[in-house]
């Protein structure tokens, strides 16, 4: 009888333990990513494969002195009081010191099921910490330097991102500038990632953040409504502003490039309002201390404010361009045509205007009194090299 019954609860065990190695295990699906980063906080971004309760354990990076030298802080991202519950996390780290480095961990524990009373959690699963853990660098909102590298129009080609963002060395910049249209259109989650988000992760933006400019083509498909959960500026917006060492970014969302009533469309756009509100904060943006008091502005726009005979540009001319015509722009990088142009301050508007082409790199780097961009093709011909000295 004893035989019998240790004999029906080694099968039992057994049969459990088979359920249990035949679930599919928690993955963390895609990233995770810096976004947003300043001299005191960051925003992290991952996905996993079920809905999760996330959250991020970050410490000080100290030579010598492994991850659990001392007890790590946590972050979770909770929304009305409740941790949010998702298969895409974003979690933003505040607090932190400015120019510092910081190693970090995310972390990820499966809601089971959502009950009214005692939700059923599940397994936890986390990046890596022992070999080397993902770390992050603070800005230093003071510092005199900076270096970024800036290419757009990627329409998903990963081969053509990867050799371009090749060109230099991870080490030589702090942060990387997409330029819009480095999607074709966003049907699904899979398009942002398979586009260019998975392949950025690989190269850096684990450990160096990216800057997105959203261009025409990132307004089109069923999960474009969708797409600015993936990112994060400072006022959540696709229009925005931030401060790097000495230079103020503007990034303006340039929209589509044909009228709103066009058949493409139908109907379901309305760039027309929108530029009216990004033209409203752009005149708040140009009175701000944080603008007057840059050494240098540099307007990001994934359209550029050329002629160019499309509705789109004229759009541009007509309602942002008379603002940051007397506002002492020095520099705007855009995108969208396909091939490199340089237009000189002056020529056509009163601030130079670098075109980068979908087949070149941009590097802009400089110092409180000097800002040089650099455009140089996959192939390795210098396109440009420019110095702006204050
Ligand atoms: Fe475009």
């Amino acid at each position: 009888m004893v035989k019998k019954f240790v004999f029906l609860s080694f099968l039992v065990l057994s049969f459990s333990s088979y359920l249990l190695a035949s679930q599919p295990q928690l993955k963390i699906t895609h990233g995770p990513y810096l976004q947003n980063v300043s001299a005191n906080e960051v925003t992290i971004v991952w996905t996993t494969d079920k809905p999760c309760k996330s959250w991020v354990e970050f410490n000080e990076k100290e030579a010598g002195k492994h991850f659990y030298t001392t007890a790590p802080r946590r972050a979770y991202s909770s929304c009305d009081g409740l941790y949010c519950v998702d298969t895409l996390h974003r979690v933003t780290v505040t607090g932190l010191e400015k120019n510092k480095t910081y190693c970090y961990r995310v972390l990820s524990q499966e809601v089971e099921e959502l009950l009214p009373y005692r939700p059923l959690m599940g397994s936890i699963v986390s990046t890596d910490v022992w070999k080397k853990p993902l770390s992050f660098t603070t800005l230093d909102d003071e510092a005199d330097t900076i270096s970024v590298v800036m290419i757009n129009d990627i329409h998903g080609k990963n081969d053509v991102q990867r050799d371009l963002l090749s060109m230099v060395p991870q080490q030589a910049f702090d942060m990387a500038l997409f330029c819009g249209d480095m999607c074709n259109y966003i049907d699904n989650q899979d398009d942002i990632f398979s586009g260019f988000l998975d392949t950025s992760v690989k190269l850096f933006a684990s450990k160096k953040p990216f800057v997105y400019v959203r261009g025409n083509h990132e307004t089109r498909g069923a999960y474009a409504r969708s797409f600015s959960k993936y990112f994060a500026g400072p006022t959540g917006r696709f229009y925005y502003a931030f401060s790097y060492g000495p230079v103020r970014f503007i990034v303006l969302d340039s929209g589509e490039d044909k009228p709103d009533t066009d058949v493409e469309y139908s109907g379901l756009v309305d760039f027309d309002n929108y530029m009216l509100r990004q033209r409203d904060w752009l005149k708040r943006e140009l009175e701000s201390p944080e603008f007057r008091n840059a050494s240098f502005r540099v307007v990001l726009s994934h359209i550029p404010f050329l002629e160019s005979g499309w509705y789109g540009s004229e759009r541009l001319s007509k309602q942002l361009l008379p603002l940051l015509e007397e506002a002492r722009i020095d520099l705007m990088l855009s995108g969208h045509n396909h091939a490199f142009s340089f237009s000189e301050k002056g020529k056509n508007r009163s601030f130079p205007i670098v075109v980068n082409s979908n087949n070149s790199l941009l590097t802009l780097s400089g110092t409180k009194s000097s800002l040089k961009v650099q455009v140089k093709r996959i192939d390795g011909k210098v396109l440009l090299e420019k110095e702006f000295v204050k």
